[in-house]
């Protein structure tokens, strides 16, 4: 639906943008996932129309969008900051697209379209010119047989303003006043705002940040099932890692205008493809070792049985362990031995360190192990994620 090509951008002779390659397919739920200023809003605005960039393409439907303005393409953006008109109430504030475009504005855009085709269609066969005029006459007088009016407008803006509050779950909030309502119901009628032009792609730059984390933990499960009920695509830009996981459908990590990664949340958290990623994306040990043969890595000074393989022999690589995948278990039982170096309670599971000869392991277990116990850290080779290094 979206591509992106080879997409640059400067600002003043700063990079801001290396090649961004992305395709986005339509229906899923796309989230930009990097930390601050790497290039997300940028990536954004770019598909949005409200910059340009400096090289590169973006498509859509494999048609060049670049020319076309942001308000005529067909996208509708949510700012991180709600920006409603506050001497609006919620039902005029869903209903502004609406009004904007104004009544008859499809049958409008057909007639413009017709027109246009009239006139190539001439060009190319001037003999017959007033046979094809004749016959697009009678196209644009059909158009025209569909304009609405006045009231008939009215009635459409009343039941797209309904559907769509009722579909971000303000059904009887038509009356409020916007200074009455709370953070997330604010975000819920922006959100509404833009669903209502009926976009192909809805864009959302943070949208959540400025509420609570009990509110955006339900704004954010409320949102993916906007999406899916709406049946459009969103592209959403997010610096926390755990809102990027459980959304998406597809995850693109950035970092300093590059992409590093695009996967499904499984994908990434389980294979992350560098350093980067595996540290942005969870706590995580991560270690440096050398790949001695397939199946086989070396770190910390010892030798341990892993799955991957297809590195050159010797190849320097990084290594990722996730917490919760290091068990605790008596010494001599183990991998490596270790000494519990502190132990900090994090509501659902225990946080311990556990000190060895080389570095500092961070575990997450439910069972708790006093601090100073002398332990062994051990893991399944399957857990064991080795990454290139660039
Ligand atoms: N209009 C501008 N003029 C000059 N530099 C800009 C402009 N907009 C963005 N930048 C720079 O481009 C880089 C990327 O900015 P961008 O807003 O895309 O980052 P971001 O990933 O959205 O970060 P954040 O998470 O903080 O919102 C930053 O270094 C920023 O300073
Ligand atoms: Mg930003």
């Amino acid at each position: 639906l979206v591509q992106l090509k080879d997409v640059t951008k400067e600002f003043n002779g700063q990079v801001v943008l290396r090649g961004i390659d992305l395709e986005i397919k339509s229906n899923e739920f796309v989230t930009f996932l990097g930390p601050s200023g790497c290039g997300k809003t940028t990536t954004l605005r770019i598909i949005g129309g409200f910059i340009d960039p400096t090289g590169g393409e973006v498509l859509f439907d494999g048609e060049d969008i670049l020319k076309i303005p942001a308000y005529k393409r067909p996208t509708n953006t949510v700012f991180q900051r709600y920006s409603l008109f506050p001497h609006l109430n919620v039902y005029e504030n869903v209903a502004f697209g609406l009004r904007v475009k104004g009544r008859n504005h499809k049958q409008k855009e057909e007639i413009k379209a017709l027109k246009l085709e009239l006139k190539k269609e001439i060009q190319a066969n001037p003999e017959q010119k007033e046979k094809i005029a004749k016959t697009y006459q009678e196209k644009i007088k059909q158009v025209k047989s569909k304009f609405i009016t006045k009231k008939q407008f009215e009635e459409e803006i009343k039941f797209k303003v309904n559907k769509y509050l009722k579909l971000v779950g303000l059904e009887g909030f038509e009356n409020r006043s916007i200074q009455k309502l709370s953070g997330g119901q604010m975000q819920r009628v922006a959100i509404a705002r833009a669903l209502i032009n009926e976009p192909k792609v809805l864009l959302l730059d943070e949208p959540l940040a400025a509420l609570d984390l009990k509110l955006r933990k339900e704004m954010q499960y409320e949102l993916k099932e906007i999406q899916r009920n709406a049946g459009i695509t969103f592209i959403y830009v997010t610096h926390d890692q755990e809102e990027a996981l459980t959304m998406s459908d597809k995850v693109v990590v950035m970092n300093k205008g590059e992409i590093q990664q695009v996967g499904t949340p499984i994908d990434i958290y389980n294979e992350p493809v560098n350093r980067f990623v595996a540290d942005f994306i969870g706590e995580s040990n991560i270690i440096p070792g050398i790949m001695k043969k397939d199946f086989l890595v070396h770190f910390d000074g010892y030798d341990f049985e892993c799955v991957d393989k297809g590195f050159s022999v010797n190849q320097e690589v990084d290594i990722v362990i996730r917490p919760e995948d290091i068990d605790i278990v008596p010494r001599g039982k183990g991998k490596i031995p270790g000494i519990v170096d502190s132990v900090i309670f994090k509501g659902v599971h225990f946080e311990i360190d556990i000190k060895t000869d080389t570095r500092v392991y961070t575990v997450h277990t439910t069972d708790y192990v006093a601090e100073g116990k002398e332990v062994d850290i051990d893991w399944f080779p399957e857990d064991i994620h080795v990454m290139e290094i660039w």
